[in-house]
């Protein structure tokens, strides 16, 4: 099969980009928001991966290294609403993570505004379906990671 050079593809032929995107979310409000959207049968993206953590105060530096390094377009944190964490300060700590984070991803490159946070409560479900199509229009207009282009 002979490939057609990009610039040569009509608009109808021209592959859409579909961004992967890891998501980390607290078990106790996040998840459980992205939990009823299901129920309430909201659409939930195969764009977006899911990875459940205690509490967002497990997050660690390197997971979202990680997760960039293994080629996401972007990856979104999700925890309680600050004020709610069930283990007090999780959230925060992970917000200061995060904060952290876009220093070292700017540096190497990648586009800080592919990492996000976001607090919900358990009753957020519609949302959660919110942000995960603002993050997927978002990580779109910014296009693929370099990283992934690289693998
Ligand atoms: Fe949800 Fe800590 S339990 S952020």
């Amino acid at each position: 099969m002979v490939e057609v050079p990009s610039e040569k593809m009509s608009p109808a032929t021209t592959p859409v980009f579909e961004p992967r995107i890891v998501a980390l979310l607290c078990h106790y409000c996040a998840f459980a928001a992205a939990d009823m959207a299901g129920v309430m049968r909201l659409q939930h993206s195969p764009n977006i991966r899911v990875i459940r953590l205690p509490c967002t105060g497990k997050l660690d530096i390197l997971y979202l290294l990680r997760a960039f390094e293994e080629g996401a377009d972007g990856v979104m944190v999700a925890g309680c609403e600050e004020g709610s964490c069930h283990f007090v300060k999780g959230n925060l700590v992970a917000k200061r993570r995060v904060n952290f984070t876009k220093g070292l991803v700017a540096q190497v490159g990648i586009d800080p505004e592919r990492l996000r946070m976001y607090n919900l409560s358990s009753s957020m479900g519609p949302r959660w379906a919110e942000i995960s199509r603002e993050m997927i229009e978002h990580v779109r207009s910014l296009g693929p990671s370099h990283l992934r282009r690289e693998k």
